[in-house]
């Protein structure tokens, strides 16, 4: 085949299409762009070159892990301001990714996840109980519950701290330090080259929001080596591991890297999944009869047990439905290791940034169909979730690839599903506006902005 131009929206010199892009959501401007060009796309933004691709067969192409791998640049790049080489912000070969990596795979697998059912389970009732005690006319911030409820399970899982979250009307400050520093993360990212002088204040405050971060971490580190303890979580398989490969164990300022690296991956994608499923089930009265039903057969009135999360095939299939249509990480950015040919004519060169834009190809109809818009949650189920898997490989990312896909899979599934559960198993829930219109919130993932719902008790609380 002969190669062919990447197409691509007219800019202007040096700026590029910058001024193009929505700031608030830039998300919305790439979609409207991957509509109008296809399967692939490049943007010039100030001085950057980006390569978009939009359809699951290219995407395949790059979860080629010998062609492509992952490239840390724009907010993640940021990120390591306060993480460093953390396993989500390592460059390709750091060598703490590699002993981290190897370390805490057995930590993160599903026999140590099941070992954190109990805690998970406790921070959901809270929650459970917050809305009971809200009674059915107040409306609900469904985002930032769920937020609470991700990062109190988290920093109670990995490493035994509470933030009692539910029982504060005002976060603990490390919450407020990590919420602000990942914002100006972000706004760093976006920002103009060469104004940096305008924002000392800014900077002095994102410094100050890294110490309390480490401080936090450290001081969970100091007091978990002061007194040392039986329990197995997150925190003691970095302390007392020691890499099968290099046999080095990781350094305490890793350890910190990593403890907060869990929070900072971990809270927001998991609370933009619950919001966008109840978002989609509010939407959908079929399917949410349908997902109450099965927790009432599963598991009746009584207590939510770890032998149920596999037992509800349909609740399952409605989260991997709401990651397809909402990927809470909705642009994966990669690249090329060596000059390159995509879909046997794209020229690529070597080091070429290329993003996988997740929220246009899990769309893509010659995998999902005509109505690879709409959500189906049937479709989902097991039976088709593999055997579409096998006929269209990578069709479904929202958890990345490979070696550099997500750790927290098996943590983020568990706790979703038992929230899924125990708050169907409880309420009724209705749009707090029946005439809500989906909008993006956009940090570094995706959410539902001003959603709203109210709860109302189904009998007494389970
Ligand atoms: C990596 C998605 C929950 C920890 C990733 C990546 C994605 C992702 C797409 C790859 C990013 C890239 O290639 O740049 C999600 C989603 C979640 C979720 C959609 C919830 C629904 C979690 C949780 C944790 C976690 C709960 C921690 C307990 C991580 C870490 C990495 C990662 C440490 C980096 C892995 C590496 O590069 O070695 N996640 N994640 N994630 N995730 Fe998650």
């Amino acid at each position: 085949e002969e190669l062919v131009p990447i197409p691509e929206p007219r800019g202007l010199p040096v700026l590029g299409v910058a001024l193009d892009i929505n700031p608030e959501v830039p998300i919305t401007t790439f979609l409207n762009w991957a509509n109008q060009y296809g399967e692939i796309m490049r943007l010039k933004i100030v001085g950057r070159d980006i390569v978009s691709v939009n359809s699951i067969a290219l995407v395949h192409e790059m979860c080629d892990e010998k062609r492509f791998e992952k490239n840390v640049s724009g907010p993640l790049m940021q990120v390591r301001n306060g993480v460093h080489d953390g396993l989500f912000t390592a460059i390709n070969g750091e060598p703490n990714w590699g002993i981290a990596h190897r370390v805490l795979m057995p930590a993160f697998g599903p026999m140590s996840i099941q070992g954190m059912f109990d805690e998970m389970h406790e921070i959901a009732s809270q929650l459970s109980l917050k809305w009971a005690r809200h009674g059915p006319t107040k409306p609900i911030m469904v985002t930032d519950d769920f937020t609470r409820l991700a990062l109190d399970t988290l920093a109670l899982c990995s490493m035994n701290f509470r933030f009692n979250s539910y029982y504060h009307d005002d976060m603990h400050p490390f919450i407020d330090a990590m919420g602000d520093f990942l914002v100006e993360s972000d706004s760093r990212a976006r920002r103009p080259p060469y104004t940096s002088f305008f924002h000392r204040a800014a900077d002095r405050k994102y410094e100050e929001d890294i110490a309390i971060l480490r401080k936090t971490a450290q001081d969970v580190l100091n007091s978990r080596k002061g007194k040392p303890t039986e329990r197995r979580d997150l925190l003691s398989a970095m302390m007392d591991g020691v890499d099968p490969k290099t046999g080095a164990k990781l350094t305490d300022d890793s350890i910190i890297d990593n403890l907060i690296t869990f929070l900072i991956a971990g809270h927001e994608t998991t609370s933009g999944l619950l919001s966008f499923a109840f978002y989609q089930l509010i939407r959908h009265p079929e399917a949410y009869r349908r997902a109450q039903q099965e927790v009432d057969d599963v598991v009746g009135t009584g207590p939510i047990t770890v032998e149920h999360i596999k037992k509800v095939p349909y609740i399952s299939a409605i989260l991997r439905e709401t990651l397809r249509l909402n990927p809470t990480i909705p642009i994966i950015g990669m690249q090329a290791k060596n000059d390159d040919v995509l879909g046997g004519k794209y020229a690529v060169k070597k080091g070429q940034s290329i993003l996988l834009l997740l929220a246009k190809a899990h769309l893509d109809p010659a995998v999902y169909g005509d109505d690879a818009n709409e959500f189906v949650p049937e479709r989902m189920l097991d039976e088709n979730f593999e055997r579409r898997s096998r006929e269209h490989p990578d069709c479904w990312k929202p958890f990345g690839n490979g070696m550099r896909g997500c750790i927290g899979r098996p943590f983020a599934w568990q706790e979703a599903v038992l929230v899924m559960m125990m708050l169907l198993q409880n309420f009724n829930f209705m749009p707090d506006d029946a005439n809500y219109n989906l909008h993006y919130k956009q940090t570094l993932t995706l959410k539902p902005k001003d959603f709203y719902m109210r709860a109302v008790l189904r009998g007494g609380i389970s």
